[in-house]
């Protein structure tokens, strides 16, 4: 048995939530888009050729903004391509995979399925292959009601109502030798400092988020967003980090990498605070990480189809997650909401088909991954104000990360429903976690839900023959005495606990 205790106290609030955290990426790669989101002639596809059985799952996910079209293609794409009438769009070699772009779906079908689907579109505008003028022409052609060439040209393709997209990203990984255009910090700073004022002249309720180091381990991080921050400050709203989780054969070494998140965040904040008293300024820049997930079994040759074939569509990291990742996404979903007071918005990388918790076959199912478990309940009662704890845990030693707590815990109220949610993640593979939280002045009486994501086979999966073997339980030990909350969380889980 291992034990571990929580205090929160009414009146000890990190900050409210940004319901942004429970964001998605949406990228044209593999078959997250065409095949993924749009599938004219499938069984469930409407009459814009979008799976329906997709958007339901979409919304189960719970995934309130959605960050398209890439990722390392939007830095040769033209989304001029992908307006207008679909047999009129020109194919182009999309040259970070290797493979031919269509355009059969572009910024106005994006828009129209974020509509459907209840989402809040994130677009991401390419100043790599491209002038400032490309990235105008974007905001002009989404935001501005009419009477000007761009915007008369989205009225003239059906969409009389400008679309209003109100986040926008400058680039994508510039700093990365994979990509089209690659940067130096000055010369994105430059770029994205141009980009940011143009774009706000154009709306001036629009955000705008710069890109980080692409992951912490770049050479550069550090000199990067110094570089890119001294440049755009005064620009930008949001700084951008990404992270793909490595795989770990030793379990304990991989949950490591919730710790390992936790610090790359605050290394990040403290650097855009650092620019921030050079230059005397109260400005914040908050963060968006807009691209996060496990890559545990990304082979580099299977980003990318066969030079010289140029398919239209290549099925990529089609990986299979099993338990063991859903609970540590699970944690790294906490981490975020943890650090809620300056990550305000976050997408997770991607939404179907490519390292994803919806998966589809083609003309069949779609299905959820294990991690779909996680993200969904995290947004179903992720809300209301994020709770400062004092946390005590058994802690263990990993090389990744020095010593980490068995435990991660989060707890949010939602004070007009008279709710507190605790997220908590027993990261001790043997033993149960006797769990108490105290939780003073929050008027808990009674236990509403509970959910529990668990196996005694943390390698189980979820796959379109047994698309349920994973599905969340309920935790059995748990009560509530007076204001004090306590449960026996079984080894290896991550769990969720409601009390109004
Ligand atoms: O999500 C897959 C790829 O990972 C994205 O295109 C890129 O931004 C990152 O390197």
């Amino acid at each position: 048995m291992t034990r571990a205790s929580v205090i929160v106290d009414k009146d000890f609030v990190l900050s409210d939530l940004d319901r942004r955290v429970f964001g998605q990426f949406a990228e044209h790669m593999g078959r997250c888009i065409y095949g993924g989101i749009y599938e004219p002639g499938h069984p469930t596809a409407d009459e814009d050729g979008f799976r329906q059985d997709v958007i339901e799952l979409v919304k189960e996910l719970g995934c309130t903004i959605v960050r398209y079209p890439g990722g390392n293609m939007l830095s040769g794409y033209n989304w001029e391509d992908g307006i207008g009438p679909k047999d009129k769009r020109p194919r182009r070699l999309e040259l970070s995979r290797f493979v031919t772009e269509t355009n059969q779906m572009g910024t106005d079908e994006f828009i129209k399925w974020c509509r459907k689907t209840g989402i809040e579109p994130m677009l991401a505008t390419n100043v790599a292959s491209r002038d400032l003028n490309g990235a105008w022409g974007h905001v002009e052609y989404c935001n501005i009601r009419g009477g000007t060439t761009m915007s008369d040209r989205r009225r003239a393709n059906g969409f009389e109502e400008p679309h209003n997209v109100k986040f926008w990203c400058v680039g994508n990984e510039p700093d990365g030798r994979w990509q089209i255009a690659q940067k130096t910090a000055r010369e994105y700073g430059r770029i994205v400092a141009e980009a940011a004022k143009i774009i706000k002249w154009i709306d001036k309720d629009i955000v705008v988020a710069a890109s980080a180091s692409s992951n912490r381990n770049m050479s550069h991080y550090g000199d990067w967003e110094r570089v890119v921050l001294e440049n755009a400050f005064d620009y930008i709203d949001f700084l951008a980090p990404h992270t793909y989780f490595k795989n770990n054969p030793d379990t304990m070494e991989f949950f490591a990498n919730i710790d390992l998140m936790d610090a790359y965040i605050k290394e990040t904040v403290a650097m855009c605070d650092a620019v921030a008293a050079q230059k005397r300024s109260p400005k914040r820049i908050m963060l968006s990480f807009d691209e996060w997930n496990i890559a545990a079994r990304w082979k580099y040759e299977d980003k990318f189809a066969k030079k010289g074939e140029w398919p239209e569509v290549l099925p990529l990291i089609e990986d299979v997650y099993t338990v063991e990742d859903a609970l540590l996404i699970g944690g790294a979903m906490q981490t975020l909401i943890n650090n809620g007071d300056r990550v305000k918005a976050a997408c997770f990388a991607q939404l179907i088909n490519v390292i994803a918790p919806i998966m589809t076959q083609d003309n069949g199912p779609a299905w959820r991954q294990t991690i779909f478990w996680p993200l969904s309940l995290a947004s179903r009662y992720g809300r209301g104000r994020i709770m400062r704890q004092t946390v005590s845990s058994e802690y263990t030693t990993t090389k990744a990360a020095a010593d980490i707590p068995y435990l991660v815990s989060t707890v949010l109220h939602q004070e007009e429903e008279g709710q507190t949610v605790v997220f908590a993640l027993n990261r001790n593979l043997h033993e149960p976690m006797d769990l108490t939280v105290a939780l003073k002045g929050l008027g808990a009486t009674r236990i509403l839900a509970t959910h529990e994501i668990a196996n005694a086979d943390l390698k189980a999966t979820n796959t379109r023959d047994n698309p349920d073997n994973i599905r969340p339980g309920t935790i059995t030990d748990v009560a509530l005495e007076g204001e004090t909350l306590s449960a026996r969380l079984k080894p290896a889980s991550w769990n969720v606990i409601v009390v109004n």
